[in-house]
């Protein structure tokens, strides 16, 4: 969508993977979805460095409003969760440096069963422009998932008529590609900024690996639609969670970024630990990610059950292009496998050679290859690698 917006992948942190629709404040007062939940992450974003790093939105998903709107048909929170209302919770965002977000549903329920949008979508994309919101996540749970573009493009269009900027998320693929039909991805990049493509994401390493298998098993047909403005959007990531371990959190930092992902985080921030926070929060990894050229990268070798993902950079020198290799083992057997190939079999070539540097590695100094030589790198059980190559 050319709407000056998401002209990098949006970064930020949403509630839905780590704290789905927790509505209880009775018994879960720090957990559950409510005004208190979002103005402490936002504190955790500024406080903690996310912010710094480049994650700018925070986002409300589902379960944030009133089982029936008002009586003027409009959305609202609901009034015990969220006390002083969305505005006053948006200007507390803002009063950070941050952006807000904001979830609705393009049905007629939202997946959690609260107020769809169907018969609102003027009046409900005002509300959100009169909260000033800066980003809209827009589901697709209980709509007729086969006609649903023409929904998501009219709330395109009321959005932008409200004349405030609004990173628009769609979901309509998520809904069409697992029933087996082909999205119109032509449109989705003229409508929205980014797109959910596929199935949600829980919290184990079999949903990155599944999730990535859609991904590149589609990828000539998804990859030629990203770029700035427009995203495919693997869904958020569950580094610091419950289910990945340290190095398939850098497996899936490293495929995200490479990917060009959206970096949506879903994770308690008052409790991670610091080693997640620094793979969250790695500078040279989002730069990979937040590359100017905003080309999606593909898979290009299977070896060794271990998959190789290449993603061209803007960096150009004399000798061509900068590019990042993304990593991903799907071993389990224990140790760290030896895996060799060479930039020539990733179509990464140069006469005069690459300087290769391991990102999430900051002890390994860079070192020289042609692009004929075998790189050996120990790739680690379920591990990720991230390697920046740049022509001599
Ligand atoms: C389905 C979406 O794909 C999820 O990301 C989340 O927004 C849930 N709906 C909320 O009900």
């Amino acid at each position: 969508l050319e709407n000056g917006l998401a002209r990098t992948p949006p970064m930020g942190w949403m509630h839905w993977q780590r704290f789905r629709c927790l509505i209880d404040c009775e018994i879960y007062p720090d957990e559950c979805i409510s005004d208190k939940l979002f103005r402490t992450m936002a504190d955790h974003m500024v406080d903690d460095g996310y912010l710094a790093a480049g994650y700018e939105y925070i986002m409300i998903d589902d379960c944030w409003s009133a089982k029936e709107r008002d009586s003027n048909g409009r959305l609202q929170p609901d009034p015990d969760r969220f006390p002083y209302g969305i505005k006053n919770l948006s200007d507390y965002i803002h009063s950070k440096g941050l952006k807000f977000g904001m979830y609705a549903d393009y049905g007629t329920k939202t997946c959690a069963g609260y107020p769809g949008s169907i018969l609102h979508l003027e009046q409900d994309a005002n509300t959100f422009a009169e909260w000033e919101i800066d980003y809209l996540k827009f589901d697709g749970c209980y709509s007729d998932w086969q006609f649903v573009d023409v929904g998501y493009i009219q709330m395109s269009k009321y959005l932008n008529a409200t004349g405030r900027p609004i990173v628009y998320s769609c979901s309509w693929p998520a809904y069409q590609e697992p029933n087996d039909m082909k999205s119109n991805y032509t449109s989705l990049a003229e409508a929205c900024n980014l797109w959910r493509n596929w199935d949600d994401i829980d919290d184990g390493w079999a949903n990155v690996t599944g999730i990535l298998d859609w991904f590149s098993a589609n990828q000539d047909r998804i990859a030629p639609f990203s770029g700035p403005g427009h995203w495919n959007d693997p869904d958020m990531l569950i580094i610091g969670n419950y289910g990945l371990s340290f190095e398939q959190s850098k497996a899936q930092m490293a495929i995200w970024a490479v990917m060009a992902a959206p970096l949506i985080m879903s994770v308690d921030l008052r409790t991670i630990e610091p080693q997640f926070r620094d793979i969250l929060q790695n500078k040279d990894v989002i730069a990979v990610n937040q590359d100017p050229l905003g080309v999606m990268g593909r898979l290009v070798l299977k070896r060794n059950n271990i998959d190789v993902w290449t993603k061209p950079l803007l960096a150009k020198k004399k000798g061509g292009r900068a590019y990042a290799i993304g990593i991903m083992s799907r071993r389990v057997d224990g140790y760290p496998y030896r895996l060799g190939f060479t930039l020539k079999e990733l179509n990464i070539t140069n006469t005069k050679g690459f300087h290769v540097k391991d990102l999430f590695n900051k002890s390994q100094k860079s070192y020289s290859v042609s692009d004929s030589e075998t790189i050996f790198l120990r790739v680690k059980p379920t591990g990720g690698i991230l390697l920046f190559v740049t022509p001599k």
